[in-house]
């Protein structure tokens, strides 16, 4: 864990260099990201485990390169994951496709690429996926995403791993599974893949996930079928109250839990796909008051940024620290607010910062993950080139 102050933000000479930049843009702390990286590299190489960065997460280009000079591979769930990471330079046999609706455009794209393995989430895609490798008489290795039925205890929206969830197969399904396996010729199982949500800060959670895994590896052993990887997801979480403190996640706790409790033979690589824990603190959004607004109770402070350039906090109610960079003033309270014709597109309601004024440079902190990918162009906003802090 980072304790040092992080915050290349509070830089003076920083807000010269932002005056010249049309915002609202995202910022990306590059050394913050190495720092990152190499504690991941580091103590994932102790255990021997293998990071796929899940590049959901976030895609931007620069980012990609930068992930790439580690030596990882990536996760990718669409086509164009596909083409964005082998365009920043992986290389095919790093690369995962996973995900619940593989178009047939997008199989017939990895399969022309070659890459490692399709992660499966049923039994009609390995069908899917068997027809087209076919065509041209390709094999392919896949791996059988498997619902573990194992409450991530998260935000409703990003658990995956319930049987109420639409992903994976479920335990129960296995068998005949393996039953379709045998007749789809193109496919080779070579392994296994979980993954039950993100944003876990609850550590006993994974805990629960080797219990079920070790399972479902005794399952697969006593069924006399070799499974060579174990690939079990990303969902570490980051400290959103905390981006300076706790810049860098708990990764030596994290790992220790699945070299303790995950019973893998020596055979066996173990692999992760990691978002959010990798880019989340790397990033802030910054923005410029437009508008201060006095209503009966409340004082507004209008940014230019809204739900558009970081949706998480309209749709998860998720909370981003925010920070005026050009104030020392007088402690206020403000509901910082975006421009978007949505009343949910709101920041923070009753936010302490320093006296606010129009053209004040405001931060929306831990917004590497989740952020810019998801950003839309709704009300036709423009979007605005990143800066790369080095
Ligand atoms: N592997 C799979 C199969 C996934 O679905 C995900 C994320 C990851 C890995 C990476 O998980 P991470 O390490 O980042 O937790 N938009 C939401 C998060 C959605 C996560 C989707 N899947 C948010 O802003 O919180």
């Amino acid at each position: 864990m980072l304790r040092e102050n992080n915050n290349q933000l509070q830089d003076e000479n920083l807000l010269d260099s932002f005056s010249e930049m049309e915002t609202p843009f995202y910022f990306y702390d590059l050394k913050l990201l190495h720092k990152t990286l190499n504690e991941v590299q580091t103590l994932a190489s102790n255990y021997d485990f293998d990071i796929h960065y899940a590049v959901k997460a976030n895609s931007n280009d620069r980012i990609l390169r930068e992930i790439e000079t580690f030596g990882f591979g990536v996760d990718c769930v669409s086509g164009n994951e596909i083409r964005a990471a082998i365009n920043n330079g992986f290389s095919a046999d790093k690369i995962l496709f996973a995900g619940v609706g593989k178009s047939d455009n997008e199989i017939r794209y990895a399969l022309s690429q070659q890459i490692k393995a399709f992660n499966c989430e049923s039994i009609q895609e390995m069908e899917v996926i068997n027809a087209l490798a076919a065509e041209n008489n390709q094999q392919v290795e896949i791996a059988i995403r498997i619902n573990p039925n194992v409450d991530a205890k998260t935000h409703r929206y990003i658990t995956t791993g319930l049987d109420e969830n639409k992903f994976g197969v479920n335990q129960r399904d296995l068998p005949e599974v393996l039953d379709r396996l045998q007749t789809l010729k193109q496919l080779k199982l070579t392994g296994i893949h979980f993954h039950i949500g993100s944003q876990i800060v609850d550590l006993n959670v994974f805990k629960g996930l080797c219990l079920r895994v070790n399972e479902i590896l005794q399952w697969f052993a006593e069924q006399q079928v070799n499974i060579q990887h174990i690939n079990l997801g990303g969902g570490l979480g980051i400290d959103y109250q905390a981006p300076d403190s706790s810049a860098i996640p708990d990764f030596s706790a994290y790992f220790a839990i699945f070299n303790k409790f995950l019973n893998r033979n020596p055979e066996q690589s173990v692999h992760f796909e990691l978002g959010r824990s990798i880019v989340g603190q790397c990033g802030s959004l910054i923005s410029k008051v437009l508008y201060i607004k006095q209503s009966t109770n409340t004082t507004f402070a209008i940014l230019d940024a809204g739900m558009t350039e970081l949706l998480r906090p309209a749709l998860y109610q998720s909370y981003h620290q925010i920070e005026n960079l050009s104030s020392t003033g007088d402690i206020n309270q403000y509901d910082v607010v975006g421009p978007i014709c949505e009343t949910t597109d709101c920041f923070g309601k009753s936010v302490k910062l320093p006296e606010t004024r129009r053209g004040d440079f405001i931060a929306l902190r831990s917004a590497g993950a989740y952020g810019e990918v998801m950003t839309s162009n709704y009300n036709l906003r423009d979007k605005n080139e990143a800066f790369y802090f080095e």
